[in-house]
């Protein structure tokens, strides 16, 4: 059993503070009778619960796709600068999310933010193969020799060994484009690849993690939930 002023904020959609009002103007009902208070109880699986006359999935986790914009840090606290937690509501801001992995400050794209830390875990272990895929844009010209060392697995200068990764060339010429296929995440990968092939980049943007692709009608600084199949799919991968 849980509080129902818990389960109605677990959505993400009304802060405890509102969650209270609703209630007070009789705007919820548990399996159709009004709750006294939010500090009832009720069995999150089970109970029919309605606001404004529709019915509430109960979220034990909650799970975010935000289009991040560049100029935002992949961190929950950050003295210096702005973090990926401003674009969220502050009921959303309680819920103790975190990133599932980093984005550089000018990478763009799509970022999930959870508070399940073993699922969040697993999708950025290089041992489950889920792969972040990326579009970029470097100076220069992308050529099949670039193709076949990433699929060879580079060794950075700098000692860093990659796992094997994919690129495709989308387009080359003085400037280029690509799709990147990473299984892993270190520090600033795909710029420290593609710079020691002498292609630097330019723009960064991810546009999918396993088989779940950056929503196309979510605006850049918009986040929404994932979908329940959404949650699932991720688990499959
Ligand atoms: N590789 C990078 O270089 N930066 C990112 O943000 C993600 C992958």
């Amino acid at each position: 059993m849980e509080r129902l002023d818990k389960i109605i904020a677990s959505t993400g959609r009304w802060s405890r503070r509102e969650v209270k009002n609703l209630i007070r103007q009789g705007r919820v009902l548990v399996d159709g009778v009004p709750p006294r208070s939010g500090e009832e109880k009720a069995e999150p699986e089970s109970a029919e619960i309605m606001v404004n006359g529709e019915i509430i999935t109960y979220r034990r986790y909650t799970w975010v796709m935000l289009n991040k914009p560049a100029g935002y840090l992949s961190a929950t606290e950050d003295g210096r600068g702005k973090t990926v937690l401003d674009l969220l509501p502050p009921e959303l801001q309680k819920q103790k999310l975190f990133p599932v992995g980093r984005l550089d400050k000018d990478t763009e794209g799509l970022l999930l933010l959870t508070n399940q830390g073993d699922l969040a875990h697993d999708l950025l272990s290089p041992r489950h193969h889920v792969d972040k895929v990326y579009y970029t844009r470097v100076a220069g010209r992308l050529t099949q020799e670039d193709c076949d060392a990433f699929a060879a697995g580079m060794t950075l200068d700098d000692g860093l060994v990659c796992l094997p990764a994919g690129l495709e060339i989308l387009s080359a010429g003085a400037e280029s484009e690509a799709r990147v296929t990473l299984r892993e995440g270190k520090f600033h990968q795909i710029k420290r690849m593609l710079a020691q092939r002498g292609k630097p980049v330019v723009y960064l943007e991810r546009i999918a993690m396993g088989n779940l692709p950056l929503d196309s009608t979510l605006e850049r600084g918009k986040f929404r939930f994932l979908t329940e199949k959404e949650v699932e799919l991720l688990q499959k991968a």
